[in-house]
């Protein structure tokens, strides 16, 4: 069975716009589980824009959610990562200008202070992975790390299927890094920009074990409720015969 993480650094982005307590992102995460996701993400950016301490705190003392934890490579954001202790956290790069996350972590770059982090997390027994590019040399690279899985980054495809353009190119390069992560025993995960339509497409490269997913669901959700999305998208991802049970993404 493919697991769904669901994003809701978005809930805390409508509740910021007011400055006030509403919506909950606790009670979103809670919800979600309910509807049947296996995980809950969220990012603690370094600008605290959506999610911020507080949110993490509560979210991850709950003993119902399975929680992720998206942070950059540093020692402060490793501190707050280890007092809270989420059951996940993935690694991923982190500019302060960028809307969202534009790309995988370069390893290349940052190898030393990744496998530093890495390793005090993998210790403390919280399940470890890096947010990359589909890149066979990065999945080497996350190899020698020794991070447990890695998220690859769906961006490029989902902005192709969304334009309509030729994706199939892309399609090949991640189910090839997939193949040669399961290969090399990291679990492989895919997120970024995700939708139905790429949900359903990705969903076909076995290799892929969870895909996380945040704005399209939140967004989504204003029109046919978080519940509703989050149990088209799990049933979708279980290959489940679309045209039978879709209420809602009927475009498919
Ligand atoms: N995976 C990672 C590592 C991310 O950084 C993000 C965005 O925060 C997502 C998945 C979800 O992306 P989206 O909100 O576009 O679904």
């Amino acid at each position: 069975m493919i697991k769904l993480g669901v994003n809701i650094d978005h809930v805390a982005t409508i509740r910021n716009a007011r400055g006030e307590g509403h919506p909950d992102p606790l009670k979103a995460a809670k919800q979600s589980i309910k509807a049947g996701a296996d995980s809950i993400t969220i990012h603690l950016r370094e600008d605290r824009r959506h999610i911020k301490d507080k949110d993490l705190q509560k979210i991850s003392r709950s003993k119902f959610i399975k929680l992720n934890l998206e942070m950059s490579a540093n020692k402060k954001m490793l501190k707050i990562a280890i007092k809270n202790k989420p059951n996940f956290i993935c690694i991923v790069p982190e500019k302060r200008k960028e809307i969202t996350t534009e790309g995988g972590l370069n390893l290349n770059k940052n190898y030393k202070k990744i496998k530093y982090i890495i390793n005090i997390l993998n210790k403390k027994k919280i399940r470890t992975s890096l947010f990359i590019n589909p890149s066979i040399n990065d999945i080497k690279l996350a190899k020698l790390i020794g991070s447990k899985c890695v998220e690859i980054h769906t961006g490029i495809i989902s902005n192709k299927v969304k334009e309509k353009k030729n994706y199939q190119s892309e399609l090949k390069k991640i189910s090839k890094c997939a193949k040669y992560a399961e290969l090399n025993n990291i679990e492989v995960h895919a997120g970024h920009g995700m939708d139905y339509n790429t949900a359903k497409i990705l969903s076909k490269i076995s290799q892929i074990k969870e895909f996380n997913i945040g704005h399209f669901i939140i967004g989504e959700s204003i029109f046919y409720g978080l519940n509703n999305v989050i149990k088209d998208l799990k049933k979708l991802l279980s290959n489940a015969n679309i045209r039978k049970w879709c209420r809602y993404c009927r475009k498919l």
